[in-house]
């Protein structure tokens, strides 16, 4: 098998001034992709800006022999999402991977959660990954080629007391992802969503004594093998950190049926629990037609 190069592609990665896009930013450079730097360059809880971060990613590469522009764009308007893709044409004409990346943390418990502390987190995840990858979707759409990668969390996938609006940000680009490479498909255009762990400005504190086994270098090759032309997966999400690289999957059971035209009482339900939650003969469904031939498998009998 050749190595995994990017020669002649361009990538747009945000949030790349530090933390782990930095390092996806400095892999897929090495290794012959132009890179769009974006970085709002502000602090982890959304506040302030400044172009020093993805300043001093873009010298780091160039230094190194690679290709790099910066833009400081936040993610989180429409604007700022054309003005990325836009950058990323001027300079080098074409925009074939993105990487959403960017993310602040405003941790509250629910009861105390303040609709500015919800608004900035659904801003920067959600809209910020609607508003890079539309405009850059169409000219992945023309070229019939792209690759896309979004940055969910455990947080929203499995839990975590006290960050109901990051892990809601979170799992709702899993939903974007899944439609997207359904949408994608058809042209070649793959994406995928990783769950990372690792030591970063926004988590070095809450890692604590586990802080030093999970580095952002750790998380980089699942990244730069999901943006690779070789990556022919697509509606997947994996979990990454410490040197683990894991699946992670919606199930759907087989589940309990109440019979032909028959309709399930409440105590039906209760009586029949186990057999609803069984994940035995579970399936992974690739898109919402699965879920509907099982349905209709099950009312033919
Ligand atoms: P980080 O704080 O080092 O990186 C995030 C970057 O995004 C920063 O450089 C920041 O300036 C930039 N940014 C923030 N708002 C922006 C905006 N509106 N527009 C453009 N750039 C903006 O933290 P880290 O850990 O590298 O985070 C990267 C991604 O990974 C985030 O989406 C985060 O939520 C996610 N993540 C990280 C985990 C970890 O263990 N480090 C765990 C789960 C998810």
């Amino acid at each position: 098998m050749t190595d995994i190069r990017y020669d002649g592609r361009v990538a747009i990665i945000t949030g790349a001034g530090g933390g782990l896009g930095k390092t996806y930013a400095l892999m897929l450079s090495a290794r012959g992709a132009k890179i769009v730097v974006n970085d709002l360059g502000g602090n982890p809880d959304g506040t302030g800006a400044g172009t020093s971060m993805a300043d001093a990613t873009v010298k780091e590469i160039v230094e190194k022999g690679g290709e790099a522009i910066a833009n400081y764009d936040s993610v989180s308007t429409p604007e700022g999402g054309e003005a990325i893709t836009k950058s990323a044409l001027d300079a080098f004409g074409r925009v074939d991977i993105v990487i959403n990346n960017a993310g602040i943390l405003r941790d509250k418990t629910f009861a105390k959660m303040t609709p500015a502390d919800l608004e900035s987190v659904l801003d920067v995840h959600v809209k910020g990954a609607f508003y890079t990858s539309i405009p850059a979707f169409r000219v992945m759409k023309e070229n019939n080629y792209g690759r896309m990668v979004f940055t969910a969390s455990a947080a929203g996938l499995f839990g975590n007391f006290g960050q109901t609006n990051y892990g809601a940000a979170k799992m709702a680009l899993v939903g974007l992802s899944n439609v997207l490479s359904l949408e994608g498909a058809k042209n070649n255009i793959k994406t995928n969503v990783i769950a990372p762990i690792a030591k970063t400005r926004m988590t070095e504190a809450l890692l604590g004594g586990f802080a030093d086994a999970v580095k952002a270098d750790h998380v980089t090759p699942l990244v730069a093998y999901l943006t690779s032309e070789q990556c022919q997966l697509s509606h997947e999400v994996f979990s990454v950190g410490g040197g683990r690289y894991s699946r992670i999957f919606v199930g759907l059971t087989p589940g309990w049926f109440a019979g032909k035209g028959k309709t399930a009482t409440p105590e039906d339900i209760r009586e029949h629990l186990d057999q609803i939650r069984s994940t035995d003969g579970y399936i992974i469904p690739a898109s919402i037609a699965d879920e509907m031939k099982l349905l209709l498998d099950t009312l033919k009998g």
